[in-house]
């Protein structure tokens, strides 16, 4: 009998977007289980900390049982080794992901064959969205309805209160 197959979503989900969260269910659908991990000191300055990160996608997926969110740091070879992983699923929006992507996958074959990379598209709408035009458009007080889970989007305003208020 074939083992569960177990898929990591590996990234830094500063913060967590609609384009993740379609890749995920997405992921789910196909596999047994699939891991969200956040990686360690992905940035220096984050918007979001790690444990943040964590929060956020556990509430998101707290309904369903076979996605986890965990955290890794080092190489998510052998992050994907200790979990016996044999998959390592990433999102694909545009050409332009492309060529980074296929470095980092080849690089990851090359390192341990026994993990494959699957690539997945997210729904045509999130196509355009990113963390990092995210936090650019909600630090600069621009909506971001419908391209983030609705936690994350009261998280920002937060974060943009807090940050009005220590400025005042
Ligand atoms: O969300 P991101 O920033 O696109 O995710 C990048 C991530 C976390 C997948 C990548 O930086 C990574 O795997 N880092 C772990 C260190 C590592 O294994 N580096 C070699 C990759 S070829």
């Amino acid at each position: 009998m074939n083992a569960d197959t177990l898929a990591i979503y590996p990234g830094s989900f500063d913060p967590l977007t609609n384009g993740h969260v379609d890749i995920i269910q997405r992921g789910a659908k196909l596999f047994d289980r699939i891991v969200v991990a956040i990686l360690l000191n992905v940035e220096k300055s984050p918007l979001f900390t790690v444990a943040e990160r964590v929060d956020i996608a556990r509430e998101v997926f707290a309904e369903n049982p076979n996605v986890e969110v965990d955290t890794f740091d080092g190489l998510l070879v052998e992050y994907a080794r200790r979990k016996r992983a044999g998959v390592i699923v990433r999102g694909l929006r545009a050409i332009s992901d492309f060529e980074y992507e296929m470095q980092m996958a080849l690089m990851n074959r090359n390192l341990n064959p026994e993990v494959e990379t699957v690539f997945m598209m997210p729904a045509e709408p999130y196509t355009y969205v990113s963390s990092r035009l995210v936090k650019e458009v909600a630090a600069l007080g621009g909506s971001v309805t419908n391209l983030v889970p609705r936690l994350v989007e009261d998280r920002l305003r937060q974060k943009k209160h807090g940050r009005q208020t220590l400025r005042a």
